[in-house]
This record gives C-alpha cells, sequence and structure tokens, in this order.
C-alpha cells in the first residue's frame, strides 16, 4: 500500500507541509518584526515557572506548541539581527542559511562515513578546497567542517598533537597568549595538557602575542627538560580583534619544530578582502 515504506511516526505530506509553513511563517514573522529590545532576559525562577511542563504522554497540538515556545522561550533572547546589537560577536545568520540547516536537519544526513553520505561529503570537500584556495593553503592541504570554533580548535589541538608524540605525555606543552578564547584552554585540558602545561604569554598594548615573551618561555620549558609543542596565534582575538604577528612566531616555530595553530574562528575569513588578507599576512 502507497505510504507502507514510512515510520510509523511519520507525518501524512498534507501535515508536513502544514507544519513546515506555519514554522517558516512564525520565523519570517519574527525576523522582520519591528526591533523591540536588543535584549530581553528574565530570572530564572519566572522562566522555571513557564516551563514547568510535564512529559507529554500524547501527541500535542503543534499549533499550541509553537505559541507556547513563542510566548515562553523566544521572547528571552538577544535579537542578534538588531541594529543595535553591537557588545559581542556572534552575528545575525542568513535565511539560506537556516534552510540549509533544515535541510541538513530534515534528511539527517549521516556525513561520518562515506558510503551512506558521498554526495554531501564530496561537497564538503568542494567547499574544503574553496577554504584552502582562499587562505592560501598549498595543494594537498586537508581539512574537516565542524560545528564552530570550539570544536575546530580542539579538532586542531587533538591533530597536532597526535601527529607529534600520540598518547599525551605529561613534558608536552601548549602556548597561547592571555587573549585566546576560552575554547582553547577547555580543548587543552579536555587533552590531558595539565595546567602546569598551558603557558599563558603576555601581550603588548594591541592585545598581540609577544613573540620575545614565547622565545623565553620556549627557552625555559626546553632548560626544564620539556617538550614544547603547540603555539596558538589569534587570526582576530575575541575581545580585540588582535592578529598575532604570524611572521614571527612561525620563525619560532620553525626553529623548534613546534606545530603553529592559528585560531581563525573570528577573523580567519577576512582573509576575503584584501585589506584583511593584507592584514593576515605571514
Ligand atoms: C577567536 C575565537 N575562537 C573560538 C571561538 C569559539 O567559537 P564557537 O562559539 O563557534 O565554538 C570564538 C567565539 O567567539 C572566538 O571568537
Amino acid at each position: 500500500m502507497e505510504g507502507d515504506h514510512l515510520s510509523p511516526l511519520a507525518l501524512d505530506p498534507e501535515t508536513m507541509r502544514r507544519l513546515g509553513y506555519r514554522t517558516v511563517d512564525m520565523l519570517v514573522e519574527r525576523l522582520n518584526a519591528p526591533p523591540g529590545p536588543v535584549v530581553r532576559a528574565a530570572a530564572p525562577a519566572e522562566l522555571r515557572e513557564r516551563l514547568r511542563i510535564p512529559p507529554p504522554e500524547a501527541p500535542g497540538d503543534f499549533d499550541e506548541i509553537l505559541a507556547a515556545l513563542e510566548r515562553d522561550v523566544l521572547p528571552f533572547v538577544a535579537r542578534l539581527n538588531h541594529p543595535g546589537y553591537l557588545a559581542f560577536i556572534p552575528g545575525e545568520g542568513t535565511w539560506p542559511g537556516a534552510l540549509g540547516d533544515l535541510i541538513a536537519s530534515a534528511l539527517n544526513l549521516d556525513t561520518c562515513w562515506w558510503l551512506g553520505s558521498s554526495g554531501p561529503s564530496a561537497l564538503e570537500l568542494a567547499v574544503l578546497e574553496w577554504f584552502r584556495d582562499w587562505v592560501g593553503y598549498p595543494d594537498g592541504a586537508a581539512g574537516v567542517l565542524v560545528s564552530g570554533g570550539s570544536a575546530a580548535n580542539l579538532t586542531a589541538l587533538a591533530c597536532a598533537r597526535e601527529a607529534q608524540i600520540g598518547p599525551m605525555d605529561q613534558h608536552a606543552v601548549v602556548y597561547m597568549s592571555d587573549q585566546s578564547h576560552s575554547s582553547l584552554a577547555r580543548a587543552a585540558r579536555a587533552l590531558g595538557f595539565g595546567p602546569d602545561q598551558v603557558r599563558i604569554i603576555p601581550t603588548d598594548e594591541v592585545a598581540r602575542l609577544r613573540p620575545e615573551a614565547l622565545r623565553s618561555a620556549i627557552a625555559a620549558d626546553h632548560a626544564a627538560g620539556r617538550r614544547p609543542l603547540i603555539v596558538i596565534a589569534n587570526a582576530g582575538s575575541t575581545a580585540a580583534g588582535a592578529i598575532d604577528p604570524f611572521a614571527a612566531l612561525s620563525e619560532i616555530c620553525r626553529e623548534h619544530g613546534i606545530w603553529l595553530h592559528v585560531d581563525g574562528a573570528y577573523g580567519g575569513f577576512a582573509c576575503l578582502s584584501e585589506r584583511g588578507s593584507a592584514a593576515l599576512e605571514g
């Protein structure tokens, strides 16, 4: 019979369309609503009260769920698309980007194995080639798309450690500036670098890592029998947008056989403009 191949939890096509259109209408309305406050927050107690909902025992009404979401959840956010939203880094998403997320979620694309998703995986490789060319990496440079900056930093540090020493070694040391994003110290900790294996290097008056301070820290670690392993630089630090002196840092890293990781989560794609590309030189 028609539809026999579907899960018993699947909705009929008409219902799928109706719920989808309803959700899209809600989103388009919210995104185009008059600005209102930039940020609206409520106290935890009030939100707990609003959201004290027992787990449902039976199917609910989608319109009611959406209405509750609009009433009790979505108003309590910062509006990233507000013209007055200037205080923090996160920016407005784009509608095509959101629809891309919808497609990936609706089809539940499982890109962790080639056989199961060779099409999407080939698309990932094509996009990575764009990135490689934009950043100016050589042919053969490889990568992987991850969920964001924190996951990228963790992945990069894991690769650097595995490639150089394999399993964790208590002598290994990682260096980052006092401006580095918190995800880097967390990634180092998650990979097994203890607090005494992470050196926080001071920055200059415009928040750039000081190469001479890095050099001294590496020398001190060598003298103490440690293994300097990874230097982390910022291509746009979170707080100040500072770009570390890559040429000087890569010279030090080459001298000592240390891997240099550049956190470009915030400013890396400035390489797409001439000015940004010049600022990221090195
Ligand atoms: C320089 C830098 N690195 C890493 C991150 C973490 O990125 P995400 O929030 O995508 O995990 C941020 C976030 O602001 C950042 O500014």
